[in-house]
This record gives structure tokens, C-alpha cells and sequence, in this order.
């Protein structure tokens, strides 16, 4: 985000009240509403979750103890209740949802499917049986690569049936990186496909779960391989097994495996500002019910909406609310497998007309981009099924909000702008959109039941308007994290550390304006918000220097009007410096080369070759003084330590 941008959302004045024709039919209808809510939260917060987790859940087992914080910072919500994540969000919707479109899909060369709760139940219970037929059992991991049709979701539910943990790990990584998250996670089983359609192009991701097999995860015992493209795959017969044929001979009944609360639900990785990516553990119930709970609150969701979350499964999004979510609150889910500009920049408007979505949720990055195309694009579209739009994954500049709401939402739609992160498992700070007033570029308030605040250095709160601190939420939450998978040591080290087991820590930095609004300011470490995906800047550099022609490299990012922020990199070579630090052809190799070790949202816009990074005495790379150049600022940090003042010029990309 440029200073400009965030000069403006300092003064942002505009203030969106909840449209009264919205907040009349809404679940949680007015401020005092609201009130009641976070007031019975605040007297007795355990009793709060504990109603919540006895009207929203179905359990098998009751449960007794709401919060165990013995064992702080693992905490414990609803331990000795038992339930099934799959049976709650499936089974109990047969007896009055059975006909229902649960969900309903649409590939990017515009084939539509559409499975009842019916349906999807019997699919789920035939894959589990499937899974159960090769011998994985409760606790097993099993990893999923697939592109973003029905089958992915099913596979999660089938996994959630039978007590295995999934890792789901986005089409887009590598074969690389696929390698690395299956060996962290011991995965037995890994589901992928033939491919997948995006962007005009095949996905080839069978291609590349067998180049990760053929280069590690010893773990693994078999790949199925669900049959999307039809286009010709290498096959090892010993391993591999088509999805049909493995479920075409199960039954349709499969009794859920009751599991206690705390079962790990699923594994799923993302970036820290060190080492590689950590694999996220959720548990079941309390992750489940944050799901429920903020479909309920933040989405307002009713029977009769048609709900379409476009983020793809491989992220947390897609996990609460496309796989989840939706299904555990009943309702119908609309999938899309390919990109918004396919074939043309309309495709999202298109299909909110044609499918009459009513509650739209996206990246800012994707409005951003959309809104390039100009405002009569959505306007050819029927938009006037929409009743809610809502945002995700890094800030939303003013401009874009406001595009939003008046062009997409025709100022009839609440935005709700919701902040959260892989490891909180469900929204925290977003407007409640019937009682909370909106302002474009703030996710408003903490929901209720969560306590969030911003602190200094010491811990101590900042009550002065506006002034920037660490966020951080003071008390845990059912669908927190529970640990990193393999490495508790990294759990307490990242997010509890630095205030003494205190608070979480959540890596951002935010401000309250003087109505008590949050403004989230961006990370505090080393990771980067592409497109709303994070990265550590280590990540692309260990993909850099892994090259045999790169010395070292530092990355930073930098602001992108689309994108948020965009991929800097610094890179000394061995040999020779290209003549005026300029050379296209090793450029367009390395930008190659990351895409090949981490996924294509890893490739460095810009990358500069000098003879030397800049560095303290003590020989750390001066990252603020690269993050200044990047963006083009003058230089304020002391560069008298540095080496060779040299190559400031070099790095500046002025010789
Ligand atoms: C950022 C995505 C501003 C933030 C659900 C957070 C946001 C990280 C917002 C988590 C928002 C997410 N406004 N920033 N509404 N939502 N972020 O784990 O920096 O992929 O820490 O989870 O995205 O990214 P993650």
C-alpha cells in the first residue's frame, strides 16, 4: 500500500450504516442486538462458547468442560464432547435438506454439475468407505492436490468422516514444494487429479505429484487420481488408483468415526518469516463452530441464499467457507474451477446473474484487477440477486470498497471486510452487517467473543485514536490453532513468545480510529501479501539461492496496485555482475526457476543484480533500506556502515 493510500484511510470520514431493508430481515438486526451478544460474552465468556457449542454442533458424546487453559498456550475447547465434522455438516441436513442443492459447480469451460446434500452425502460416505478399503484410519494424514471442483470438497468430508487429517495443498505450489508438505505432514495417501482447468490452460497436476513421489515422500502408499481432464497421464499401476474405480464398488453407507473435540481436523501450511511453511493444526469442534457462527453472524446466511466464496480450497478461505461453513449451516455453495478473466473479465458477473448468487465473497486484489477492466463490464450484468459482498486476505483500499459497494453492489449490499489468518480458522474483526456501520478500508470491530487488541513493545493496550501497535487477541478462541504440526517449539516461539504467553500474537499491525474501528496496517515480519496469498520473503529466497548461478539474494516487496504488494528481489551472482545490472534472458530464468521450486505467485516481479547486498557491520542484510529502494523512496536509514557505498547506485538500478 502506497503512502497516499494510506494518507487517505487516515481521513477516511464516509460511514455506510447497515441499509435498513437488509437489516430488518437480518439474524443479528441492530446495535442493541449486537450488544446483548458482547455483553453476555463479557459476563461469562465460557458460558457464551458453551451455548454456542450445545445449539450450533451435534454431538454424539456431550461435552462438560468448556476451556481447559492448563496447559496454556494449548488450549482446550469442549474436550471430552465427541462429534463428526462430516456428519455435522452432511447428515444432519438429510432430514430437511435432502433435495437441496448443496453444491453447485461450474468449470472454467463452462460445464455446470450440481450435487443435492443428498447426493454429496452418498459421494462422501463412498469415498470414506474407499479410503477406509486402504487401510487409512483415524489420525492418518492424507494430502489433497486437486483443482477446485466438487471432488476436493468431498475429499475433505470423506477425510473428516473417518477421523484422518487432511492437508490440503493449493494446485498451484509445485512439485516442490507438494514434496515438502507431504513429508512434514507423514501423509500415507495423497488425492490429486489429471489435471485442472485454469487460466485457458491445463493444470498439470498428476505431472507434478509424480515428479514430488519421484523425489521423496516415502510416507506416501498410494495416489488416486480423480479423472478431470481425460488427457493422457504417466500411470504406476502398483501406486495408483482412479477415484471411480476405487469408489464405484463402496457402499453409500458409512457410519461417521465419532471423534473427541480436539481431533486434528486438517493440517494446512503456510508461510512464516522463517523457514519453511508451518503446518497449521485446527481441531474439530471448536473450528467447526467458529465456521457456523460467523456463516451466521458476518454472512447472515438464510436457506434460500446462494452462497459463493471464490476463494480455491487450497487456503484457508476455502476451507471455512466453502468446505465447511456453508455445508454446516445448510447451504448451497457455489464452486467455480477457473480464473475471473475467462474468456473474458466478466465471468464473475456473469455467473452471479446466471446462477443468481447472493452473497459474493473475494480478494481485493480480484476487485482491484476487475475494476480496471471499467465500470460497463459488471454493468451489462443482472446483479440485483446480490444482498452482501464481502472481502478477505489483505486491506482494501477506500477505492476499491467503494467500487465495490457502487458498482457491484449497487450501495444496496453491505461490505463486510473481514479480517482473519490461516491460524484463527474463522473471521475475528469484521462488521456485523445488520447492526455494524461500515467504513471502506476498516474491518470494523472484533466479533463477539473475541477479545482483540492493539498493544506496544510491552504489552500495554494503546487507547490513543489512531496510533499503530501489534494486534493481538487477548483471550483464546474455539477455532484457534492448536499447534504447528511437528514443531511446538515454533507454535509458542511465534505466536506467544514475545508477550510472555499473554496474548497471540498475530503478526500484523493495526490501529483504531477514535469510533474504536480496527485498521489493519500490514505484517510485522517477513511475509509478504501477494494477491492475498502469503510468502515468506525467505521462502523465495532460499528458491532463489538454490539456483546455480545465484551468490545470495534478499527479497522484499513492494506496492502494486493490483496485487497489494508485488516481488522484489536483489541478486548477487556468482561470476561476473551483468553489464548495468540488466540481463532479461537470467531474469526470465530465475522468475522461472522460483515458479518451479514454490508455485507461480512466487515469481519476483523485478529482480536487480548487484556485486553486493547491503549489509551491517554485523553482516545483516539492511531490509528497510532495500524495502526503500524498492518503492522507488529516498533514502533515510544510515548507509555509513555499509561496505561499499558503491553499490547503492547499483542497487538503485542507476549504473
Ligand atoms: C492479511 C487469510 C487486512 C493479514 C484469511 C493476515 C488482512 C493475513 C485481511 C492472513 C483483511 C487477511 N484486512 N489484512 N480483511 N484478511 N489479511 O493466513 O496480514 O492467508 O495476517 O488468511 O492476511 O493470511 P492467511
Amino acid at each position: 500500500m502506497s503512502h497516499d493510500s494510506i494518507d487517505s484511510i487516515l481521513h477516511e470520514e464516509r460511514l455506510f450504516p447497515p441499509a435498513a431493508p437488509f437489516a430488518a430481515k437480518a439474524r443479528i438486526p441492530s446495535a442493541a442486538a449486537l450488544a446483548a451478544l458482547r455483553e453476555k460474552a463479557a459476563r461469562d465468556y465460557e458460558g457464551f462458547w458453551a451455548d454456542l457449542a450445545r445449539s450450533e454442533l451435534s454431538w454424539q458424546k456431550p461435552f462438560s468442560r468448556t476451556l481447559d487453559s492448563s496447559d496454556a498456550p494449548h488450549f482446550r475447547w469442549f474436550e471430552d464432547g465427541q462429534l463428526n465434522v462430516s456428519f455435522n455438516c452432511l447428515d444432519r441436513q438429510l432430514a430437511k435438506r435432502r433435495d437441496k442443492a448443496a453444491i453447485i459447480f461450474e468449470g472454467e469451460k463452462g460445464d455446470i454439475r450440481e450435487l443435492t446434500y443428498g447426493e454429496l452425502h452418498e459421494t462422501v460416505c463412498r469415498l470414506a468407505n474407499g479410503l477406509k478399503s486402504l487401510g487409512i484410519r483415524r489420525g492418518d494424514r492424507v494430502v489433497i492436490y486437486m483443482p477446485m471442483v466438487p471432488e476436493a470438497v468431498i475429499a475433505m468430508q470423506a477425510c473428516a468422516r473417518i477421523g484422518a487429517v487432511h492437508s490440503v495443498v493449493f494446485g498451484g505450489f509445485s512439485a516442490e514444494s507438494l514434496k515438502d508438505r507431504i513429508e512434514d505432514a507423514g501423509a500415507r495417501l495423497l488425492i490429486t487429479a489429471d489435471g485442472g482447468y485454469r487460466g485457458g490452460k491445463v493444470v498439470e497436476l498428476k505431472q507434478a505429484a509424480d515428479k514430488a513421489l519421484d523425489h521423496g515422500c516415502p510416507t506416501i502408499e498410494k495416489m488416486l487420481v480423480l479423472k478431470r481432464t481425460g488427457h493422457s497421464i504417466n500411470w504406476r499401476k502398483e501406486r495408483d488408483l482412479w477415484w471411480d474405480d476405487l469408489i464405484k464398488q463402496q457402499s453409500a453407507d458409512c457410519a461417521p468415526e465419532w471423534v473427541d473435540s480436539e481431533h486434528p481436523l486438517f493440517l494446512l501450511y503456510t508461510s512464516g518469516s522463517t523457514g519453511k511453511p508451518k503446518g497449521i493444526q485446527h481441531s474439530s469442534a471448536g473450528y467447526l463452530l467458529n465456521a457456523i457462527v460467523t456463516m451466521q453472524w458476518v454472512f447472515d446466511i438464510r436457506d434460500d441464499d446462494i452462497f459463493w466464496c471464490t476463494a480455491d480450497v487450497g487456503w484457508v478461505t476455502g476451507h471455512t467457507y466453502v468446505a465447511y461453513g456453508p455445508l454446516a449451516t445448510g447451504a448451497t455453495v457455489l464452486m467455480y474451477e477457473g480464473a475471473p478473466t475467462v474468456p473474458d473479465p466478466g465471468r464473475f458477473w456473469d455467473m452471479c446473474q446466471r446462477h443468481k448468487t447472493t452473497i459474493f465473497y473475494t480478494a481485493p486484489t480480484a476487485i482491484r484487477a476487475l475494476m480496471k477492466f471499467g465500470e460497463d463490464i459488471p454493468g451489462r450484468y443482472d446483479l440485483s440477486s446480490l444482498r452482501l459482498l464481502g472481502t478477505v486476505g489483505e486491506p482494501i483500499n477506500p477505492e476499491a470498497w467503494m467500487w465495490y459497494h457502487r458498482v457491484i453492489g449497487r450501495e444496496n449490499c453491505p461490505v463486510v471486510d473481514t479480517w482473519w489468518q490461516t491460524e484463527t480458522g474463522a473471521h475475528m474483526i469484521a462488521p456485523i452487517p445488520g447492526a455494524v456501520p461500515t467504513k471502506p478500508g476498516s474491518c470494523t470491530q472484533p466479533l463477539p467473543g473475541i477479545e482483540a487488541g492493539i498493544v506496544d513493545e510491552k504489552g500495554n493496550d494503546i487507547n490513543e485514536p489512531d496510533k499503530g501497535g501489534y494486534l493481538v487477541i487477548k483471550k483464546p478462541w474455539p477455532s484457534m490453532l492448536r499447534t504447528i504440526w511437528g514443531d511446538d517449539e515454533r507454535y509458542r516461539q511465534t505466536y506467544w513468545k514475545k508477550f510472555g504467553g499473554r496474548f497471540y500474537l498475530a503478526g500484523d499491525s493495526a490501529r483504531r480510529d477514535k469510533d474504536g474501528y480496527f485498521w489493519i496496517m500490514g505484517r510485522i515480519d517477513d511475509v509478504l501479501n501477494v494477491s492475498g496469498h502469503r510468502l515468506g520473503t525467505m521462502e523465495v529466497e532460499s528458491a532463489l539461492v538454490a539456483h546455480p548461478r545465484v551468490a545470495e539474494a534478499a527479497v522484499v516487496g513492494r506496492p502494486d496496485d493490483i496485487k497489494g504488494e508485488a516481488i522484489f528481489a536483489f541478486v548477487v551472482l556468482r561470476g561476473a555482475r551483468p553489464p548495468g545490472g540488466v540481463d532479461e534472458s537470467l531474469t526470465n530464468e530465475l522468475r522461472a526457476w522460483v515458479a518451479e521450486q514454490i508455485g507461480p505467485i512466487a515469481k519476483p516481479d523485478d529482480i536487480r543484480f548487484s556485486d553486493n547486498l547491503p549489509k551491517t557491520r554485523s553482516g545483516k542484510i539492511m531490509r528497510r533500506l532495500l524495502r526503500s529502494i524498492a518503492r522507488g523512496e529516498a533514502i533515510t536509514q544510515d548507509t555509513s556502515t555499509l561496505e561499499n557505498e558503491g553499490i547503492l547506485r547499483q542497487l538503485r538500478g542507476e549504473e
